[in-house]
C-alpha cells in the first residue's frame, strides 16, 4: 500500500466534518477522502442492521478508492458496527465514541450530560463506558431528536435550532451538570449555539474532533503509513445526496466554520 493513498472518513451526513478538519490542522500533507451519508442521514432513527449495512457499503467505497486507513466519524455508526468492521477489513479503522472519559476527569461538581443520538445512547458500548468511567459520576444522558437534522439543512445558527437546543440543555444545566459531552459529530458545529445558551455558567464542552485525530495520526505512525510526500494534502468529499445544498454545505463548512472556542 502507498503512503500516499488517502485517509478514508465517512459518517451519516456532513458531520464527520468536524472530524476531518481536525485531522487537516493535525496532519498537513495527508490526503483525505469524505464521505458524507446524507441521504440517508440521521442514522439515528434507523434499525442497527440497515446502518451497518450502510456503514459497510461506504466502507467498501473508501477502500475501492485507495483509503489506507478509516475513520468511522459518527458515534452512531462507531457504536453500531465498529467490531464487525475491525473482523471484517484488514486496513486499521479508527472510531468514535462519547468522551465520558475526559468529562468524568473534568467535571467538579461530579454531574456530566451527554447529548447524543437515541442509538448511540442505548448501545452497549455506551453501557459500558459509563460501567467502567463513572463509579463516582452521575450521568445525565439526552437525545436530541431533530439536531442532525438541522445541522444537515445548514441550521446551525438559526433560532429553530438554538429553541432546540435550549430544550436539551436547560435540563442538564438545571441537574447541575457542568461538562457537556458533545456525542455526536453533527454537534460541534452547533458550539457558538451552545455556548450562547450556557452563557457565564461555568460548564466545560467537550467533543472528540482533536481525540480522533490524534489517535489516527498514532496509528499511522505505527503502522509506517504516514505520507512522506510533504506537499499540502488534498481533499476529495463525496456524498450519497446530490444536491447543490449538501455540496455547498460541505464547502462551507470545511473552508469557514470555527470549531475550537
Ligand atoms: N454524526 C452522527 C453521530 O455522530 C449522527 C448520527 C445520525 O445520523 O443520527 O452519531
Amino acid at each position: 500500500m502507498s503512503n500516499s493513498m488517502p485517509i478514508g472518513i465517512l459518517d451519516s451526513g456532513i458531520g464527520g466534518l468536524s472530524i476531518a478538519k481536525e485531522i487537516r490542522k493535525l496532519m498537513p500533507y495527508e490526503n483525505i477522502i469524505y464521505f458524507a451519508d446524507s441521504a440517508y442521514c440521521p442514522y439515528g432513527d434507523k434499525p442497527k442492521e440497515f446502518i451497518k449495512h450502510r456503514v459497510f457499503t461506504l466502507c467498501d467505497f473508501l477502500i475501492h478508492k485507495g483509503a489506507k486507513i478509516l475513520v468511522i466519524a459518527c458515534n452512531t455508526a462507531s457504536i453500531v458496527s465498529l467490531d464487525d468492521l475491525r473482523k471484517h477489513y484488514a486496513i486499521p479503522i479508527v472510531g468514535v465514541e462519547p468522551a465520558v472519559k475526559p468529562a468524568v476527569q473534568a467535571t467538579k461538581t461530579g454531574v456530566i450530560g451527554v447529548l447524543a443520538t437515541s442509538v448511540s445512547l442505548s448501545g452497549n458500548r455506551f453501557a459500558s463506558l459509563v460501567k467502567r468511567f463513572c463509579t463516582k459520576t452521575r450521568v445525565i444522558t439526552q437525545p436530541c431528536p431533530g439536531l442532525v437534522e438541522l445541522v444537515e439543512q445548514g441550521e446551525i445558527n438559526s433560532i429553530k435550532t438554538k429553541k432546540l437546543l435550549h430544550k436539551y440543555l436547560i435540563p442538564l444545566i438545571a441537574e447541575n451538570a457542568d461538562t457537556i459531552v458533545l456525542g455526536c459529530t453533527h454537534y460541534p458545529f452547533l458550539k457558538p449555539l451552545i455556548y450562547e445558551i450556557i452563557g457565564n455558567n461555568d460548564i466545560k464542552v467537550i467533543d472528540t474532533g482533536k481525540p480522533v485525530a490524534k489517535q489516527t495520526l498514532r496509528v499511522l505512525k505505527q503502522m509506517n503509513l504516514l505520507n512522506a510526500e510533504h506537499n499540502h494534502g488534498k481533499e476529495m468529499f463525496f456524498s450519497s445526496k446530490d444536491s447543490k445544498q449538501n455540496k455547498d454545505l460541505i464547502k462551507y463548512l470545511w473552508e469557514n466554520s470555527q470549531l475550537s472556542q
